[in-house]
C-alpha cells in the first residue's frame, strides 16, 4: 500500500500576528509545488483563528499542539476537542516531550503519562479529529538500550485503549528527544527500525491497519536531510519544529516529501 506523505509543522511557542502572516504566505505562494502532500500546521492555540481564516480553502490543514482529556469544566488553561472543532482543526498533536518534561517536573511518572496521552486520543477521535501521537525516548533511555520499551509501551497502551482499527485515524511520529532541536538526526536506518518495530506490533492485531497508518520522524529534520529520511519504506513524512518556523525551509521539505 502506498501512504500518503504528510508533513507536519510544529511551531512551538514561536510567532506572532506579524510573523505567522508573513510565514503563511511565504508558504501558500508555493503550495503547488508539492502536491499530493498533506501539510498540517501547528501554531501556538491564541493564533488558531489568524490560521485558520488564512488556510481554509487552501491545500492546508491546521491544529494545536495539545488537548485536554476532558470535554468541558473547571480545567483552567485547557483546550478541549469541541473547541478544536469550532476552529476547524483536522489534526491534533498529543505526547510532545517538551509536554512530557513538563508535567515529568510536576511528579507524574511516564506510565501515568502514556494513559493520559490515550485518554486525549480517544477525546480526538470522538470529535472526529486525527491524533497525531508523539512517542520517543529520552537520551538516557537510547543510551540504556530502552527504545524499544519505551516506544512499544504507548503503542500499546493506545491501543488497549481505543482498539487497533482507530489507529487507521490517527498518525503516529517517532520523536527520538536527543534528535529534537539538536541539530542530531537518527540515521535514516535508525529511524526506519523504530517505525518497522511500531508497525509490526500494530500489525500483530491487524495486518491492514499497520500497512494505512501513517507514521512520521521528527527531530531535526531539514531541507537536506529529508530526501533520505522520507526515502525509507516506513518513513511517511516529517513533524518538523525549527525548520517550520522559514517559509522557504518549510517548503523544502514538503518538496522532499512530494518527489520520494
Ligand atoms: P526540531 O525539528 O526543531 O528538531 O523539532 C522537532 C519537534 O519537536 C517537532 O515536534
Amino acid at each position: 500500500m502506498v501512504r500518503k506523505p504528510l508533513v507536519a509543522g510544529n511551531w512551538k511557542m514561536n510567532g506572532s500576528s506579524a510573523s505567522n502572516e508573513k510565514l503563511l504566505d511565504g508558504i501558500l505562494a508555493q503550495a503547488d509545488s508539492f502536491p499530493a502532500v498533506d501539510v498540517a500546521l501547528f501554531p501556538p492555540a491564541v493564533y488558531l483563528q489568524q490560521v485558520q481564516q488564512r488556510l481554509q480553502g487552501t491545500t492546508l490543514a491546521w491544529g494545536t499542539q495539545n488537548l485536554s482529556q476532558f470535554r468541558q469544566g473547571a480545567y483552567t488553561g485547557e483546550i478541549s476537542a469541541p473547541m478544536l472543532n469550532d476552529f476547524g482543526c483536522k489534526y491534533v498533536l498529543m505526547g510532545h516531550s517538551e509536554r512530557r518534561c513538563l508535567y515529568a517536573e510536576i511528579g507524574l511518572d511516564q506510565l501515568v503519562l502514556d494513559y493520559i496521552i490515550a485518554e486525549k486520543y480517544g477525546a480526538a477521535l470522538k470529535e472526529g479529529i486525527t491524533p497525531i501521537v508523539c512517542i520517543g525516548e529520552s537520551p538516557e533511555e537510547h543510551e540504556q538500550g530502552k527504545t524499544e520499551e519505551v516506544i512499544l509501551r504507548l503503542v500499546d497502551i493506545i491501543i488497549e485503549h481505543s482498539g487497533v482499527k482507530a489507529l487507521s485515524q490517527a498518525v503516529l511520529a517517532y520523536e527520538p528527544v536527543w534528535a529534537i532541536g539538536t541539530g542530531k538526526s537518527a540515521t535514516p536506518e535508525w529511524a526506519q527500525d523504530v517505525h518497522t518495530l511500531m508497525r509490526e506490533r500494530i500489525a500483530k492485531h491487524d495486518q491492514a491497519t499497520a500497512e494505512s497508518v501513517q507514521i512520521l520522524y521528527g527531530g531535526s529534520v531539514k531541507g537536506d536531510n529529508a530526501s533520505s529520511l522520507f526515502s525509507m519504506p516506513d518513513i511517511d513524512g516529517g513533524l518538523i519544529g525549527g525548520a517550520s518556523l522559514d517559509a522557504d525551509n518549510f517548503v523544502a521539505i514538503c518538496q522532499a516529501a512530494a518527489s520520494v
